[in-house]
């Protein structure tokens, strides 16, 4: 059974560019809920935890840099099949792939500063906004 919520983070290189606006706009207007959100920084051993997923890969340097190079939105959204219908919005990882439309196709620079995050599965949602929103009320 697929779950209704999804993590999300609109990465440094969009807030730099002043795209969050934007973006949220999309979000909302595809049928997404905020249940919780912050405008936040990770330190880069903050980076490091979230994506260690990646640690082996040759990117993963330049992702914690990347990550930590400045001010984040950090979301916990809610839509049914909310984590398969995000990662449809936000389009593929290489913006040039990305489907025309997409968070990435509009807004994204290049496959590392690829303006959003979208977690992958219902159990990495959950984890991610643990891990961002642990003990946060959320609405
Ligand atoms: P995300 O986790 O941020 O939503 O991105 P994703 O699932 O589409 O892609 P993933 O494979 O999980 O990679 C995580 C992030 O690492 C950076 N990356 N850089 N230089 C590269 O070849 C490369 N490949 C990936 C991107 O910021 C990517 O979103
Ligand atoms: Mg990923």
């Amino acid at each position: 059974m697929s779950g209704n919520r999804t993590f999300t983070m609109i990465k440094p290189d969009a807030v730099r560019n002043g795209h969050i606006g934007a973006i949220l706009a999309k979000m909302n207007e595809a049928g997404f809920r905020i249940v919780a959100m912050k405008y936040t920084k990770l330190s880069a051993e903050k980076a490091g935890e979230f994506y260690a997923v990646h640690k082996e890969r040759p990117f993963y340097g330049e992702l914690v840099e990347f990550m930590s190079s400045g001010p984040i939105v950090a979301a916990i959204l809610e839509k049914e099949n909310a984590v398969a219908d995000f990662r449809t919005l936000i389009g593929a990882t290489n913006p040039a792939e990305a489907a025309p439309g997409t968070i990435r196709a509009l807004y994204a620079t290049s496959i590392g500063e690829n303006a959003v995050h979208g977690a992958d599965s219902d159990e990495n949602a959950l984890i991610e906004g643990n891990f961002h929103f642990a003990g946060t009320e959320m609405f």
